[in-house]
């Protein structure tokens, strides 16, 4: 059970503990994590679970593949560390790992 720290664009915290297998998205709904809306269940299709996520936590996340970026291309507020939560699946290893939220969420 990794623990996961989302931050709102205010800095308001929330430490969840996460489900190994379950993607970041999945765990954010499951703890009511405001701004997750996953409007498309996951589906990469919807972008309402638009995160950032350092480039320090990139080797424990991957990179988007080009369905992810392809849809992160209609998000607002893109920056280079912009991902879908629904397409980042938990691992043990994300124990600590930082994801914040962008402004309009
Ligand atoms: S939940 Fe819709 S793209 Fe992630």
């Amino acid at each position: 059970m990794p623990k996961i720290l989302f931050m709102s664009h205010a800095g308001e915290e929330h430490s969840i503990e996460a489900k190994v297998g379950d993607s970041l998205m999945e765990a954010a709904v499951k703890n009511s994590i405001a701004g997750i809306d996953a409007d498309c269940g996951g589906a990469c299709a919807c972008a309402t679970c638009h995160v950032y996520i350092d480039s320090s936590y990139s080797a424990l996340t991957g990179t988007p593949d080009d369905m992810e970026q392809s849809m992160l291309d209609f998000a607002d507020e893109v920056q280079p560390t912009s991902r879908l939560s629904c397409q980042i699946p938990i691992t043990e290893e994300m124990e600590g790992i930082v994801v914040r939220l962008p402004e309009s969420q």
